[in-house]
């Protein structure tokens, strides 16, 4: 594959984080957005907890989404191409970067209006494999007024604001998970994304299948040799 993200890992190398908006297919932010609201009312959304794993926390005043994480092998619309797509970011991440990422793990999250995520590190103390965060937001028609930006505060100075996006439809960023304090700001209306992070480990047992070590694929998935297979 190209290198076709040369604009976003140069951002995301300099500053530590990246934004882009035209990445995805519209079709396929299109139907990643249907199946994030399929999957809501097919009930599968649970809220969110915070804490490392193992002591998991539920606290919604501090961080107030609902999500729904995705298997490998989900059939939700656009799920598959999606992954196909992560596959190739994460093989010119590793390139770029020699991080060793080894597989990404995504869920939908919706967050209802007024609720927001309070400012945090994606890297759990002591947990340093979540390396690279990953936000696409599905909202269409967001307005200046609609609220829910993501703020990002400098690795240096975390009361310090570097950044504030707002979340537009097809719209993805990137940021070192280990470096970026962030808050999810509260909005008017529902805020839909599909978040997730490239790791450095390899799945536990039972939920993300992972690829032999010898195998370049972070996505066993699409390989013959998967673990599906
Ligand atoms: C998260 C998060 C940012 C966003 O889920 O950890 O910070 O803009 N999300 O939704
Ligand atoms: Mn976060």
């Amino acid at each position: 594959m190209t290198d076709d993200h040369a604009d976003l890992l140069h951002d995301l190398e300099t500053q530590g984080w990246a934004l882009a908006d035209d990445l995805l297919p519209a079709a396929l932010t299109m139907r990643l957005s249907l199946a994030s609201r399929q999957a809501w009312r097919q009930g599968l959304f649970k809220p969110a907890q915070i804490g490392a794993p193992g002591q998991p926390l539920l606290a919604p005043g501090i961080r107030g989404d609902e999500i729904h994480w995705l298997e490998r092998d989900s059939t939700a619309p656009g799920w598959a191409e999606f992954q196909f797509w992560a596959a190739g970011l994460q093989q010119q991440l590793n390139r770029y970067f020699f991080i060793g990422l080894r597989r990404a793990e995504f869920h939908f999250a919706r967050y209802d209006s007024g609720h927001g995520y309070k400012k945090h590190m994606d890297q759990h103390r002591g947990q340093p494999h979540r390396r690279i965060s990953l936000v696409l937001y599905l909202n269409r028609r967001w307005t200046d007024t609609n609220g829910g930006e993501l703020c990002l505060y400098a690795p240096t100075d975390h009361k310090q604001e570097i950044k504030r996006i707002q979340p537009r439809f097809g719209r993805i960023v990137v940021f070192r998970s280990d470096l970026i304090p962030h808050a999810v700001l509260p909005a008017s209306r529902q805020r839909w994304s599909l978040t997730g992070w490239f790791r450095s480990d390899e799945a536990l047992l039972g939920n993300y299948p992972v690829a032999p070590a010898s195998n370049d694929s972070p996505f066993p998935g699409s390989t013959p040799s998967g673990a599906a297979a």
